[in-house]
């Protein structure tokens, strides 16, 4: 039986992912100490299936705790994924010195004890917003990430640093992994989807920053998954940086009209001045992700949408 230490695996993408691999028969350690950055209980909510198995082991620690993390874990993991940080670009501009060590010094701590475990295989929780504004689009992964435009960006920027610098010198297998504006099913409630969904649902406006024409390549959640799981297994180089994406951009305002389609709500608009750090486009390239994962994302948004209209009118 494979194993997996996955950190983060209360939240958003971890719970999904550790869906999968308990299905598939992995032995999955979770670490995470329901950081109250959004509703812990929501988190609770996430991951009460997973006990189910008896092969799901969860440790609430801290990850900038190393001690506790070097107490509390075996380190018995043949790969460990590394999802666990603060997440979001607008809290991070108010909160700074949490992100960077949360992200930094959390991620540095995993690969110290990957280093020690002699774990060989490394998965790492990226973002597109290390790319900032490049106006080069699609984003290539080649292209320059060194010009951020927030802290979290700046913070993953250092983990792909930080991962690269772990794999030359101890022999570790790191693939980042650009995450493109995911939502699906218990989608963080920060995020623009979750967010306006449930404003519209109570009738209440929905707030517009900017004008509506920015522009996010927005990936489901079972395609994420996808992609995670295959970089999971890949064996072929020590170091990739991987964008995982959908490849097709949506403006704001697209967005609210297919919201409103697929809730049957009107949705009213209140239009506020446009947030620092944030972008206005994402697109990923996804040849890399196709060439070295075999990573096709098959969910339009519609079809996304729908699975969380699903979800969230259950939810509430
Ligand atoms: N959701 C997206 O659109 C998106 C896009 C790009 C990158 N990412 C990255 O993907 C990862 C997962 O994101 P998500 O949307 O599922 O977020 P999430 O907040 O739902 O999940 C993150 C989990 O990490 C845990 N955590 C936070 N601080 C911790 C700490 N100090 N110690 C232990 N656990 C801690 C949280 O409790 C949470 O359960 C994050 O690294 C995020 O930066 C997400």
């Amino acid at each position: 039986m494979k194993s997996a230490l996955v950190t983060g695996g209360a939240g958003f993408i971890g719970s999904h992912l550790v869906d999968r691999l308990l299905a598939e028969g992995w032995q999955v350690t979770v670490v995470d100490n329901f950081d109250p950055f959004y509703d812990p209980e929501i988190k609770r909510k996430n991951i009460a299936p997973h006990f189910d198995y008896g092969s799901y082991k969860l440790v609430e620690v801290d990850i900038r705790d190393l001690g506790a993390l070097r107490e509390q874990l075996t380190g018995e993991y043949d790969v460990i994924v590394h999802l666990a940080a603060k997440a979001g670009v607008r809290p991070s501009i108010r909160d700074p010195i949490g992100y960077q060590d949360v992200n930094v010094r959390g991620t540095q701590n995993l690969l110290e004890l990957a280093k020690e475990w002699g774990v060989k295989q490394f998965v790492f929780a990226s973002s597109s917003s290390v790319y900032g504004v490049n106006p080069h689009v699609p984003w290539r992964e080649d292209d320059c990430v060194l010009m951020p435009i927030s802290p979290y960006a700046a913070t993953k920027v250092a983990g792909e640093l930080l991962g690269h610098v772990y794999s030359h010198l101890y022999g570790i297998r790191f693939i980042a992994l650009r995450f493109f504006t995911v939502y699906g099913p218990r989608q963080r409630p920060d995020l623009a989807i979750h967010k306006f969904a449930r404003l519209m649902l109570k009738r209440e406006p929905i707030p517009v920053y900017g004008d509506g024409t920015s522009r996010r390549d927005y990936t489901y959640i079972d395609d994420i998954i996808q992609g995670v799981r295959a970089a999971m297994d890949y064996t072929k180089t020590q170091y990739e940086v991987i964008n995982l994406g959908n490849n097709r951009t949506v403006s704001l305002m697209e967005l609210i009209r297919a919201l409103e389609e697929v809730l049957g709500v009107e949705a009213k608009l209140e239009y506020l001045p446009p947030q620092p750090g944030d972008v206005p486009l994402t697109l990923a390239d996804m040849d890399k992700a196709g060439k070295l994962l075999c990573y096709t994302p098959v969910t339009n948004l519609f079809k996304g949408l729908f699975e969380f209209k699903k979800w969230i009118t259950n939810v509430n």
